[in-house]
């Protein structure tokens, strides 16, 4: 018998043969064990958030560098046979997981100095396996990276959290344009270019996806000719993407706005880049200190990012401060009314902070509507949250809230990452004690949203159970 870490990095799995899946993040062992680091001594599995509420959120916190820009610049490191940098980068399972799949396409990936470095100059895979392409959905942006670098590409159909069908047809619509060949599979895709490197073209998306937008982009960067792209996503995330890939040499004009023009190049150069900070981090914090009636100084954020959601804030008496990189909130005097929001692309309000104003909404009085136009089954929360007393209805793609309510704490489960930091929202702000089983799924986007909201006064804890392991062979 064989002691491994996981992927997921938190736990300690007992393998008896290749390819056990890890109890703590239901994925497979792969890793080997030289790196076996057992946080909690026994082999505790922590899968579970222990939170007494009622206390309103008070003090500062620093919020961590963003997921949805981590990730899409993690796959176009490959396009670069070099070093790539990436400071400020979280310590998420999504990263992770992007981490492995690129090991697996034969990078050299290792934190250093906090810092995320990947190393593609040996990469030489162009098939993503299904143990990792499955796992997150950002994997399918290795495909314009794989198609940029390789001029071919196998990507398992990915996965990720549970909020709706997830096509990618506008992704491959794109590179078709440019000249690659689809050849859809049982499990998953080939994609290749038919004479070695993709053409530059004029598409534009049905949808401004922020996906196809960023595989697009990767596709283009080292095409022959040049690529026009028109009805793209406008997300900070893609900003930060071609900002970043123009720093390793590449040519990308109109950055920031709904037209992207890519000049191919023949190579890109080593680089080293900070993150920027997460936008959704950030407003999960301000939202659950808002629904505390907390008064707290969220650091390290970009405040005009979050400007849909302060608007909703000061409309309920919550007052929103900005200066410099801190947003300063105190919602000590708030009244809010119910209100009508629908979620939107950028800068929309975001469907990633959906759940979250949902709770918060709860203290708000009257019926509020939420029309949600990004993804299809993003309501799964609410059933959570009646099991806490939330009075919430949904109709298509509809929710109407109802409040104010008072929660009182249960036992919820969390089954996605965005429902998931709701549901802890909710146990702040609710009495008593709730005990959220599968924070696996929060620590997909969350370094540790434990630590931060305890940070600002919360009672709050993982609990774990034991995981009966034997003790560490020699
Ligand atoms: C990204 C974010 C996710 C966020 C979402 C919307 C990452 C890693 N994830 O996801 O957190 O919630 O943007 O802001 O950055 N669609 C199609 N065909 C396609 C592509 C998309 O129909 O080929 C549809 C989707 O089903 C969805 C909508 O377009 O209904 C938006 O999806 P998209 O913007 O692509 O989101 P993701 O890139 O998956």
């Amino acid at each position: 018998m064989v002691l491994q870490d996981c992927i997921c990095g938190y736990v300690l799995c007992e393998v008896t043969f290749a390819g056990r899946v890890c109890e703590f993040c239901t994925v497979l062992v792969f890793r080997a064990y030289d790196k076996v680091k057992p946080v909690m001594p026994g082999g505790i599995c922590v899968d579970q958030i222990r939170i007494r509420g009622g206390i309103p959120l008070c003090g500062e916190v620093a919020v961590q560098g963003s997921k949805n820009a981590a990730l899409p610049l993690m796959a176009a490191a490959l396009l670069h046979p070099g070093r790539t940098v990436l400071r400020n980068c979280p310590h998420i399972l999504d990263v992770e997981s992007m981490g492995a799949a690129l090991r697996g396409l034969g990078c050299r990936v290792f934190w250093k100095a906090g810092a995320l470095v990947i190393d593609a100059e040996d990469a030489a895979g162009t098939s993503v396996s299904a143990l990792y392409g499955t796992r997150f959905r950002a994997s399918v942006l290795l495909m314009g990276s794989l198609l940029g670098r390789f001029g071919a590409a196998y990507l398992p159909y990915p996965g990720g959290c549970t909020i709706g069908q997830r096509p990618i047809d506008l992704h491959l619509q794109v590179f078709e344009k440019m000249g690659a060949e689809v050849l859809p599979q049982a499990e998953g895709i080939t994609v290749r270019t038919k004479r070695g490197r993709l053409q530059g073209c004029v598409a534009e998306l049905g949808f401004p996806s922020v996906g196809a937008t960023e595989n697009a982009v990767l596709g283009a960067v080292l095409a022959r000719g040049t690529t026009v792209l028109k009805n793209c996503a406008a997300e900070p995330e893609i900003t930060e993407l071609c900002r970043f890939l123009n720093r390793k040499g590449a040519k990308i004009e109109g950055i920031g706005g709904k037209v992207l023009k890519i000049t191919g190049v023949e190579r890109l150069c080593d680089s080293e880049h900070e993150l920027m900070p997460d936008r959704i981090v950030a407003g999960t914090y301000l939202l659950a200190a808002a629904g505390t009636r907390g008064q707290v100084t969220i650091r390290r954020t970009v405040p005009e990012q979050l400007n849909a959601l302060t608007a909703i804030l000061r409309e309920g008496q919550v007052r929103v401060e900005t200066s410099g990189d801190s947003i300063r909130l105190d919602a000590s005097r708030a009244c809010p009314e119910a209100v009508r929001l629908c979620t939107s692309p950028y800068p929309g309000f975001p469907t990633d902070l959906q759940s979250q104003i949902m709770v918060y909404l709860l203290t708000a009085k009257g019926e509020s509507h939420i029309r949600e136009n990004i993804f299809e089954s993003r309501f799964q929360v609410a059933a959570e949250l009646g099991k806490m007393g939330a009075d919430i209805r949904i109709a298509g793609d509809c929710a109407r809230i109802t409040g104010p309510a008072a929660l009182t704490g249960a036992e919820a489960e969390a089954r996605e990452l965005r429902g998931g930091a709701a549901l802890v929202a909710a146990g702040l702000l609710a009495k008593g004690e709730t005990v959220i089983r599968g924070s696996r799924f929060i620590k997909r986007g969350y370094e540790d949203i434990c630590r931060d909201m305890a940070c600002l006064g919360a009672d709050v804890c993982e609990i774990g159970k034991i995981a009966a392991l034997p003790a560490q062979p020699g």
